[in-house]
């Protein structure tokens, strides 16, 4: 099977930085050791209440990381323009709801897809690649065809977070194979660990896997370059 990327969300060395407000952990140093282990691009979340990834992460994150920097953000006018100005080289488009603890559900292409049509046309017409984070749902998958985005991000929540739910790891499964037979490249994350990784790495047509919380969380116990290293040898014994 072709080589699945690893992208590695930094958020939380700005979660613990930001819990005292203090100067470090920095996620841009992090993001290089990540890169050294071998991490494939580097991915950050730019939420509206700025939890965690501040605009100076951002800032210097689109300037210092070597590999390929994916900026998540809500589909609003200034994240937009912010997006516009330092040109990631990919945007993924994720609901966001400021009471919530995490990203809950994927994007609801259908409810306003005209926004969505502006923004994307504005993140084009800059020059960034854009994703769409949705849940594995044919009429979501059908819409972001419709936007002309060139990938999906596929939320793989419901398969974590219900490890009994074999419906879960179906819909992905499914979702991935529709989605690329309609010309978009597969991505997905959210929730994934080193013990639950392995059904959705084996995904062929998944060519991108968004992984943040369960490595930098392991990192604390064996540090951040074995936590990378151990993440991509389980993708990649997936795919054997
Ligand atoms: N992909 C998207 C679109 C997300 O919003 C998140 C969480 O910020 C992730 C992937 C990473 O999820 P986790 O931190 O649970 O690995």
């Amino acid at each position: 099977m072709t080589h699945q990327r690893l992208y590695i969300n930094i958020d939380h060395v700005a979660t613990v930085r930001q819990a005292r407000r203090a100067s470090y952990p920095d996620p841009v140093a992090a993001a290089r050791l990540c890169e050294d282990a071998g991490a494939d691009g580097i991915t950050a979340h730019l939420r509206e209440d700025r939890r965690h990834i501040q605009d100076a992460d951002i800032e210097a994150l689109a300037a210092g990381a070597r590999t390929p920097f994916n900026l998540e953000m809500a589909a609003t006018d200034p994240m937009t323009t912010l997006a516009v100005r330092l040109k990631p080289l990919q945007v993924t488009l994720v609901p966001e709801r400021r009471e919530e603890v995490t990203t809950e559900g994927g994007l609801d292409c259908l409810r306003d897809p005209q926004r969505l049509a502006d923004v994307i046309g504005r993140l084009h017409g800059a020059g960034i690649r854009t994703s769409l984070f949705i849940d594995p749902d044919r009429a979501q998958i059908d819409a972001s065809a419709r936007l002309g985005v060139a990938a999906i991000e596929l939320h793989t929540g419901t398969y974590c977070h219900h490890p009994a739910d074999t419906g879960a790891l179906k819909a992905l499964q499914d979702g991935s194979a529709y989605a690329k037979s309609l010309g978009l490249a597969v991505h997905a994350g959210h929730g994934l660990t080193l013990e639950n990784v392995g059904p959705v790495a084996a995904i062929p047509e998944c060519e991108e896997l968004n992984i943040g919380h369960a490595i930098v969380g392991h990192a604390i116990f064996v540090g951040l370059p074995a936590a990378v290293r151990a993440m991509r040898e389980a993708m990649d014994r997936a795919r054997r």
